[in-house]
């Protein structure tokens, strides 16, 4: 157990040792326990506030981060560009500066390529509390460790040797980010396990987080391979994590990205492909899902969706996050 997290910034799981994670997600245990017993927790963050600024949507994150400082007992404030002064010009010196005086937690979420983490980054720089990610354009840490929770709660802690994929899917409507399958590589290939990437070309993932991702590999005796057979990367799956995202590293021109999706209109999550993978495989995505798309109803629906358990621990680890951070000993 790592008790030194007083302050510490969330930004990405890469920040944080294994040791670490491996105490937020014991606390995120201990809290849904104690959250399903009805044992009130309301005084671990008691009179203490979260600023929560959204550069895009959200039904998940907003809820689970307001909800969770309810539940502890504190305030969650959502907060726009719009709605403050970002829109005009102020820059994260003079946001992250001025909220440090009034509250105890920064959680953002900017998905803009190439700017949103180092909006984070320079945000942590000048704010005297810890800072969040809620997604940016490299990592979703608190999606990845509701995912990893959820994970050892069907499988055990112990995941060694697990085959983990993730797959892209196809999807029409909107580009998404590549935050999902870079946070999932970069944090999966951590435990040991055999993690496998599939998408067809032109869907690659930024290369620092493949680097990562190769670089945990050495370090946990896992093993990691990238593939564009969405049949191959399900045989003998233990997890099959299948979701859509955009050929961001090649271009986010609307009509572009959508003809290279339409070229993979194939690439689905569907009961055939489920088929392939082992028989107690467990089907994740962290949702929105683009039901009909990205994945059959019956797969979505079916026994090995792992689908709401996953949104229900963004819930637990989340408040687990901000205790250890914004909290603090007696
Ligand atoms: N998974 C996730 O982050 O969902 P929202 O976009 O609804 O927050």
């Amino acid at each position: 157990m790592q008790t030194q997290l007083y302050g510490k910034d969330f930004i990405t799981t890469e920040d944080w040792t294994n040791e670490e994670l491996e105490t937020a997600l014991d606390m995120a245990t201990d809290l849904k326990r104690r959250f399903l017993a009805g044992e009130p927790h309301d005084h671990l963050l008691r009179a203490k506030t979260l600023y929560m600024l959204f550069f895009e949507e959200s039904t998940r994150t907003r809820t689970s981060f307001e909800t969770g400082m309810t539940q502890l007992g504190g305030h969650g404030v959502f907060l726009t560009p719009k709605a403050t002064q970002i829109d005009h010009g102020e820059n994260a010196q003079d946001t992250g500066t001025v909220l440090s005086r009034y509250g105890h937690g920064i959680a953002v979420r900017d998905c803009r390529t190439n700017i949103g983490q180092k909006y984070l980054y320079d945000l942590a720089k000048y704010a005297n509390i810890p800072i969040f990610s809620m997604q940016d354009d490299v990592d979703h840490p608190c999606q990845t460790m509701a995912d990893l929770m959820t994970m050892r709660e069907k499988f055990g802690d112990d995941l060694r040797g697990r085959k983990f994929v993730i797959s892209w899917t196809y999807a029409p409507k909107y580009v998404r980010p590549l935050s999902v399958p870079q946070g999932l590589v970069m944090l999966m290939t951590r435990w040991g396990m055999d993690v496998t990437l599939a998408h067809p070309p032109g869907f690659e993932l930024m290369p620092h987080s493949l680097d990562a991702a190769r670089a945990h590999t050495e370090e946990s005796g896992g093993a990691f391979e990238i593939v564009d057979d969405m049949d191959a990367a399900f045989e003998d799956a233990d997890v099959c994590y299948a979701k859509s995202w955009g050929p961001i590293m090649v271009t986010e021109e609307e009509q572009e990205v959508q003809s290279m999706a339409d070229e993979n209109i194939s690439w689905k999550a569907d009961e055939r492909r489920m088929a392939l993978a082992k028989k107690n495989a467990i089907y994740m995505h962290c949702m929105p899902v683009d039901r009909g798309y990205e994945a059959t109803d019956g797969v979505i629906d079916g026994p090995q969706s792992v689908i709401y358990d996953e949104a229900e621990n963004r819930l637990h680890i989340q408040k687990a996050l901000m205790v250890l951070a914004m909290g603090g000993r007696i």
